[in-house]
């Protein structure tokens, strides 16, 4: 399996033939790999549904014709443009040829597209057998631990920036209770805000926890 990091929260998941994506904010995002145009998808996932995850969802599902997984509220959004979706709440999995996705919870907030007040989600997806956590925007939080409880969790995507999510402190304690093999940091240095320094981030969670911590540029890829 290839992991792909397209920038800030946005990771692309093939082998190729399926094609995962997740949170595919491009357009706009100063650290984007690659344009929103060039997308592949024949699945895509988002964790919650501010801009900078939900980004260019409409359009690349409506080129790809990608279904879309998203929390309930969004999904009934996304409906309505025309979009072919899947619509769990938190707890709820949705089954692929691939494998599958289950929403789990992430503290944050969320908006729809159109506003609506909704509730973010945290992504544990079956990849082929491979296990992937998107954390989503999560802040540190004890439950964090429940998830590898429930499946031993591979590759954790976890943000590191601060300010809008937890920062690489926090992080580092919440890749002792994930106990991913691989932690791969995102959500950082795409705006000044959320400036983080990934390097100290790998060194302190590889002498705090047995997690191998591979830090992409955008546009690199970390093969399985
Ligand atoms: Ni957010
Ligand atoms: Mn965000």
């Amino acid at each position: 399996m290839q992991i792909r990091f397209l920038g800030h929260a946005c990771f692309e998941l093939s082998d190729g033939s399926d094609t995962v994506l997740i949170d595919p904010f491009l357009s706009g995002n100063p650290k984007a790999a690659i344009a929103a145009d060039d997308a592949a998808a024949t699945t895509i996932l988002l964790t919650h549904g501010h801009g900078d995850h939900f980004g260019d969802t409409v359009s690349i599902a409506k080129r790809t014709g990608a279904p879309v997984v998203a929390i309930v509220e969004i999904a009934d959004e996304l409906e309505q443009e025309g979009v072919q979706v899947h619509d769990p709440n938190l707890g709820g999995t949705v089954r692929f040829d691939w494998g599958s996705v289950k929403l789990v919870p992430a503290w944050h907030t969320s908006t729809t597209p159109k506003g609506t007040v909704n509730t973010p989600a945290g992504l544990v997806v079956n990849f082929h057998d491979t296990i992937v956590y998107h954390l989503g925007d999560t802040c540190l939080f004890s439950d964090l631990q429940l998830v590898g409880k429930r499946a031993p969790i591979d590759i954790a995507l976890m943000c590191i920036g601060g300010h809008y999510t937890m920062d690489s402190t926090d992080a580092v304690e919440a890749a002792q209770l994930v106990g991913a093999s691989t932690v791969i940091p995102c959500h950082y240095n795409t705006f000044p805000a959320i400036e983080a320094d990934a390097a100290a981030f790998k060194s302190d969670v590889e002498s705090a926890t047995r997690s191998n911590v591979v830090v992409l540029e955008p546009g690199e890829t970390h093969s399985t």
